[in-house]
């Protein structure tokens, strides 16, 4: 019985990528948010008072620029531009689409090699429906990880996010904070599968190296790295206006 079962998710395991999609397609999607305090506290050209994660992303696993003259074309989404300028917004400059065309070019090309997400339009609203489906800011809030003054363990991050997603997702901070007593939460990886399930984001290598340098560098969050268990964890709240 154990032999049998076993062989099934084997042979599941080494024949079902390779029949259901060609070589070189993605089998993965990282749905990717940041908190726009810290990035504004890293990025010091911005300021923003946000009160929940933004998207930053959807990027599949396989593939970067797959079709450079695949140009953005903002008239192509004009019914869900004030949708993302609110949880989409380029943080840096507001009022530019620089950010989705930049999203759009590297990341969505690829994407887009699904039948799934083979448009503009399927990509970004795919990208919007993941967001509000596994709201992120209402997770840590149910499970009292608010913005405050007050530090939080890892442990109680990773806690509130399995214990409602129930998958490994990925939590990167900066590091340090406050004069290197704190690591400051700063963007919340969460993957799902080729039908939009959630599945376990792992940590390899190779995941690691192909994470999304160039935007690191743009959006100046070269410091963001996988939170770890040493430091308290500081969730930065969005100051009162004086
Ligand atoms: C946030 O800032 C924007 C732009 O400066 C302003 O229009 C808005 O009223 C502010 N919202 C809050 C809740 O303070
Ligand atoms: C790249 O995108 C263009 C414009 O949409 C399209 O005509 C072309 O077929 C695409 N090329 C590939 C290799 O998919
Ligand atoms: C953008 O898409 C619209 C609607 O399909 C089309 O009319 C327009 O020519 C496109 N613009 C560019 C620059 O390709
Ligand atoms: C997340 O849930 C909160 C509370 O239910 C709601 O106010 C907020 O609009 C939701 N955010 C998204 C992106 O759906």
């Amino acid at each position: 019985m154990r032999f049998i079962a076993v062989s099934v998710i084997l042979c599941a395991g080494f024949f079902w990528p390779t029949f259901s999609h060609p070589r070189g397609e993605w089998t993965k999607l990282t749905l990717t948010q940041h908190w726009p305090q810290t990035f504004c506290s890293v990025e010091k050209t911005c300021t923003t008072n946000i009160s929940f994660w933004t998207l930053h992303g959807l990027w599949p696993n396989s593939g970067m620029m797959c079709n450079t003259s695949w140009h953005f074309n903002a008239s192509l989404i004009k019914d869900l531009i004030p949708e993302m300028k609110k949880y989409w917004p380029d943080l840096i400059e507001p009022s530019s689409s620089e950010f989705w065309k930049y999203e759009w070019t590297k990341h969505g090309t690829c994407a887009a090699r699904a039948e799934s997400l083979n448009s503009q339009h399927k990509y970004f609203s795919k990208a919007l429906e993941l967001y509000h489906k596994y709201n992120l800011t209402n997770v840590l809030k149910d499970n009292r990880i608010v913005p405050s003054e007050q530090y939080y363990t890892l442990d109680d991050v990773e806690t509130a996010i399995t214990s409602f997603y129930n998958v490994k997702t990925k939590i990167q901070c900066v590091h340090p904070g406050k004069g290197g007593q704190v690591q400051v939460l700063g963007q919340i990886e969460i993957c799902v599968d080729r039908d939009f399930q959630l599945i376990d984001c792992e940590k390899s290598t190779e995941e690691i190296w192909s994470n999304d340098i160039p935007a690191v560098a743009i959006s100046g969050q070269s410091e963001l790295s996988v939170c770890d268990h040493s430091m308290p964890i500081y969730y930065p709240p969005v100051p009162s206006r004086s």
